[in-house]
């Protein structure tokens, strides 16, 4: 069973202190409709309107100003974290947001959580570069897990430690 996050989100804010008006913050309902256009921007595979809803008390904002340029959906299942998803708007990828925007988030946590994993497509290549970056190893492959195209793509499973 998985369950919203209370974050201290200061520390994570600090690291945006060089991007002036860039802040985290939880989302809320409201910010459903750009986090679904970036989603439709951002995924072969979208989720639904109702998918990014249902998550939202798990889901965290980069805002430029009053404008959302990410998001990240983080699930705690007891002593772990997962992230569930991972999105910037293309025209801010490429300059250091994704990066500062995830390390943040895995600095909040909590000290009980002690493993962080995902999950993300082998050919996804700037999403694995980023997560080697942060400090994530590759422990386990899913054969097929994806859909792609007409056939099915491998998924890696990455894991780090939180407190590193
Ligand atoms: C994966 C994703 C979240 C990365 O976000 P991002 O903000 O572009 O990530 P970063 O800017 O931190 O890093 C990306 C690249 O920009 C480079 N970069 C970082 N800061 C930079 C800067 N100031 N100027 C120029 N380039 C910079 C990084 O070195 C990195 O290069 P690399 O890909 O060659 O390793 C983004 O590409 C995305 O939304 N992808 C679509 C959704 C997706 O695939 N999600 C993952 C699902 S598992």
């Amino acid at each position: 069973m998985s369950h919203s996050l209370v974050l201290d989100l200061s520390d994570a804010n600090k690291l945006l202190v060089g991007h002036q008006d860039h802040y985290i913050r939880p989302a809320n309902s409201k910010d459903l409709p750009q986090i679904s256009a970036i989603e439709q921007l951002t995924s072969a595979y979208p989720c639904s309107n109702k998918q990014l809803q249902n998550c939202i008390h798990q889901t965290y904002v980069l805002c430029q100003e009053s404008a959302i340029q990410g998001f990240i959906v983080i699930a705690i299942v007891e002593n772990q974290a997962e992230l569930h998803n991972i999105a910037i708007n293309p025209e801010a990828q490429g300059k250091g947001f994704g990066s500062l925007f995830l390390q943040g988030l895995i600095q909040a946590l909590p000290t009980r959580i002690e493993q962080f994993y995902l999950e993300v497509r082998v050919g996804n290549y700037r999403a694995i570069r980023l997560y080697h970056r942060l400090g994530f190893v590759k422990i386990a492959e899913r054969k097929d897990y994806y859909r792609h195209g007409l056939g099915r793509e491998d998924a890696l499973v990455m894991a780090r430690p939180c407190k590193q």
